[in-house]
C-alpha cells in the first residue's frame, strides 16, 4: 500500500526496522525506457555476467553464497544511463535527511552506481552485509518473485537476542533506503521473473572506506584471499 511520502515514518523505519521504501521516485515510463536500453544492452553481450558461489569470506563481509546476475559498473553506467547519475546525486538530500547522517557520494568509480539484472531461472545475490555506510536501491521492475531478505538483529533485555526476517518485493520506481553495513541480507532466487536493480552506494563523510579485495570479489568473483595475495 502506498502511504505517500512521510519524512517523518521514512526516519523511523530507517533507524528501527534499518530499512525504509519510497515510492514514486522515478515515473514508471522512465523506469521502462531505462529497462528497455539496459536488455538491449545485455543483448548485445558488452554486459558481464557475475556468476560465482562459495567464494566469499566474513573479510568482504559475505557468507559464500551464489551470484548470478549481470552487472553494469559504474562507467557502465555512465556511459549508457547518464540518468541515474543525475538521480545519484539529485537525490542526496533525500538520502541526508531520511538516514540522518552527513552523506557524501562514493569516491570509487567501479562501485558508486550500478545496475544488477537477475536473469530469470535462478538470478541471486548472495547473504552479505554491505561495505558502504549507506545503501540506496532504485528498483526499475515490479517482482513477485526474487526479493530482497533481511535479517534484522532484534536485542530486548526480557527476550534476549533475536532475528527478524523480512522480504521486500521490487516495485518499479520505488527507492529503498536501507542500513546494509547492520543488516544481513541477500536476494531470493528468480524463478520465472527478470529483476533489475540500480544500486547507488553512498558513504558518509570520514568514512568512504572499502575493502582491498571487494570489487574484485563482487564484480569478478576472485577469492578475497588470492586478491589480497595477488595485490601484496
Ligand atoms: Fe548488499
Amino acid at each position: 500500500m502506498d502511504h505517500g511520502f512521510d519524512l517523518t515514518r521514512h526516519v523511523r523505519e530507517y533507524h528501527y526496522d534499518f530499512a525504509t521504501v519510497v515510492s514514486d521516485v522515478m515515473a514508471s515510463t522512465l523506469c521502462d525506457v531505462l529497462r528497455e536500453r539496459i536488455e538491449g544492452l545485455i543483448s548485445t553481450g558488452r554486459i558481464k555476467l557475475v556468476d560465482h558461489r562459495g567464494q566469499g569470506t566474513a573479510a568482504v563481509s559475505d557468507s559464500g553464497g551464489r551470484y548470478l546476475h549481470h552487472i553494469f559498473e559504474g562507467d557502465d553506467v555512465r556511459r549508457h544511463l547518464p540518468e541515474l547519475g543525475a538521480v545519484y546525486h539529485a537525490i542526496l538530500p533525500l538520502v541526508a535527511s531520511i538516514t540522518s547522517q552527513d552523506v557524501v557520494v562514493s569516491p570509487h568509480a567501479r562501485s558508486d552506481m550500478n545496475i544488477k539484472v537477475y536473469p530469470p531461472g535462478g538470478g541471486t545475490l548472495g547473504e552479505h552485509y554491505d561495505t558502504n555506510g549507506v545503501t540506496v536501491l532504485l528498483f526499475l521492475t515490479t517482482n513477485r518473485e526474487a526479493p530482497l531478505r533481511m535479517q534484522i538483529p532484534r536485542a530486548h533485555p526480557a527476550k534476549g537476542t533475536w532475528t527478524e526476517r523480512r522480504s521486500i518485493h521490487a516495485t518499479a520506481g520505488s527507492l529503498l533506503i536501507m542500513k546494509g553495513r547492520e543488516v544481513l541480507h541477500d536476494c531470493e532466487p528468480t524463478v520465472n521473473e527478470r529483476k533489475m536493480t540500480v544500486v547507488l552506494n553512498y558513504y558518509v563523510r570520514g568514512d568512504t572506506w572499502r575493502h582491498d579485495s571487494f570489487d574484485s570479489f563482487v564484480y569478478d568473483g576472485v577469492p578475497p584471499s588470492e586478491s589480497v595475495a595477488a595485490n601484496a
